[in-house]
């Protein structure tokens, strides 16, 4: 038995950002360390993600997850017992053995990721390290560049408006607490337009403004005003990043924005976003098409890939497979890291690795449903993935991320260093 053997694997029930249940794993270890991970959800999934394993029936809507928890206490906790929690790719392979299917969809993928977690905490803790220090394996790692919303909206906004996330992220700042400052002025003065116009009213379940407006390009008009009132300035200091989330209201090659009552055709949807990478200073677009149009991605990519990032979310699905095939037509240069979404932490981290090897941007990413656990902030730096997306600048289950990055900061001192414009895969012409 090996010093960091495990000795018991726990499901219990607890409650993610939107008051549904979700799975947490507590893991233990033969020499005392132990450690703990949350599952998140999200809202729009892709369809290739690992299956987040609900209970159906009445009870919560049908999202209760007694049937994941019950194999977490049951054939997971049997199957791993005894194993090295040090030796994560052998965790993860048993895991995936057992379950079986392509899509984890009999374990579950909520109490697949949350046992692939709890036992990289664990193995971390018992090599008296913080998590990111224990994945860095002593390579040097950069601060992420943050991505961060200010206006909700998609399937986090009820489809209020048809774009899910509107957000900034500050390259030129010198520092990531330097980013958080900007952002937090543009929030603020975001907040304070809204009020102005009679429009604030709340927030989305990523904690962005509530999008109450007539057009989408009234939200980047909004934003654009925001930015400018801080006295930053917009494309100099502070860029664009949109989420279209385009799987949402687009198929077989027909776009319905249902906000400016239109439907456009894949070449349409291509130029309308080519005209607001004219218009306004977007550093980074994600899923600009559908999951289901991918020489719509291509297209895009050829068009616009020199000076913008662009993500493949449901598109890619955390799929090394897909980033490799995406990299190699050409269809993206940028992909967005869930770990739920790849099930495993090794999973998880191939599709990273296939991403840097392309030399696209990788973003470690949240789900719109989330909790105080702060995993992916330290995936995000011990990977050295360069970006970070965790959803806005307020409530707790988003700023613990943003906090915990803070802390590890700090305690880098010195050698603290800030990815910024290297965490982009394009020059901008203002550089
Ligand atoms: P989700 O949204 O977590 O609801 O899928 C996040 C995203 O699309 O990036
Ligand atoms: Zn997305």
């Amino acid at each position: 038995m090996s010093d960091a053997s495990i000795i018991e694997v726990h499901g219990r029930r607890v409650w993610d950002s939107r008051g549904r249940p979700t799975v947490e794993v507590e893991v233990k270890l033969s020499n005392g360390a132990g450690g703990r991970a949350i599952a998140p959800a999200g809202a729009s999934t892709g369809s290739g993600e690992a299956l987040d394993l609900r209970d159906g029936g009445t009870a919560f809507g049908g999202l209760d997850v007694k049937n994941s928890l019950a194999k977490v206490n049951g054939e997971i906790a049997k199957a791993l017992e005894g194993l090295d929690a040090s030796d994560q790719t052998a965790i993860d392979a048993t895991l995936v053995e057992l379950d079986g299917t392509p899509n984890r969809g009999r374990l579950g993928g909520n109490a697949i990721v949350a046992t692939s977690l709890a036992v990289l905490h664990a193995a971390a803790a018992a090599s008296r390290q913080p998590l990111w220090s224990y994945l860095s394996e002593g390579r040097p790692v950069r601060l992420p560049l943050p991505e961060i919303q200010i206006f909700g909206g998609g399937a986090h906004a009820a489809r209020r408006v048809d774009v899910q996330d509107f957000m900034v992220m500050c390259p030129a700042a010198s520092s990531f607490t330097e980013a958080l400052e900007w952002t937090a002025e543009v929030y603020r003065a975001a907040g304070a337009l809204m009020k102005r116009a009679g429009k604030l009213q709340g927030v989305a379940d990523e904690g962005g403004y509530w999008p109450a407006f007539d057009c989408n390009e009234d939200a980047l008009d909004t934003l654009m005003e925001a930015i400018a009132e801080t006295g930053l300035q917009p494309g100099k200091h502070v860029g664009i990043s949109l989420d279209i989330a385009a799987s949402e209201f687009g198929r077989d090659g027909q776009y319905t924005l249902a906000l400016d009552s239109r439907t456009l055709d894949t070449d349409q949807m291509i130029s309308m976003l080519g005209r607001w990478l004219e218009t306004y200073p977007i550093y980074s677009i994600e899923d600009p098409v559908a999951e289901d149009d991918p020489e719509g991605f291509r297209n895009f990519t050829q068009a616009y890939g020199s000076r913008c990032q662009i993500i493949g979310d449901d598109f890619l699905v955390t799929d090394a497979a897909r980033v490799q095939a995406a990299a190699a037509n050409g269809s993206l240069n940028a992909v967005l890291i869930k770990p739920n979404q790849a099930g495993t932490v090794t999973e998880t981290l191939n599709a990273l690795k296939a991403g840097k090897a392309a030399g696209f941007g990788t973003i470690v990413s949240a789900r719109s449903g989330e909790s105080e656990d702060v995993s992916i902030a330290h995936l995000s730096i011990g990977w050295d993935a360069g970006q970070l997306k965790v959803g806005s600048f307020s409530r707790s289950e988003r700023m613990a991320k943003w906090n915990e990055v803070l802390r590890i900061e700090e305690s880098l001192g010195a050698r603290a260093q800030f990815s910024g414009w290297s965490a982009l895969p394009f020059t901008p012409a203002s550089k």
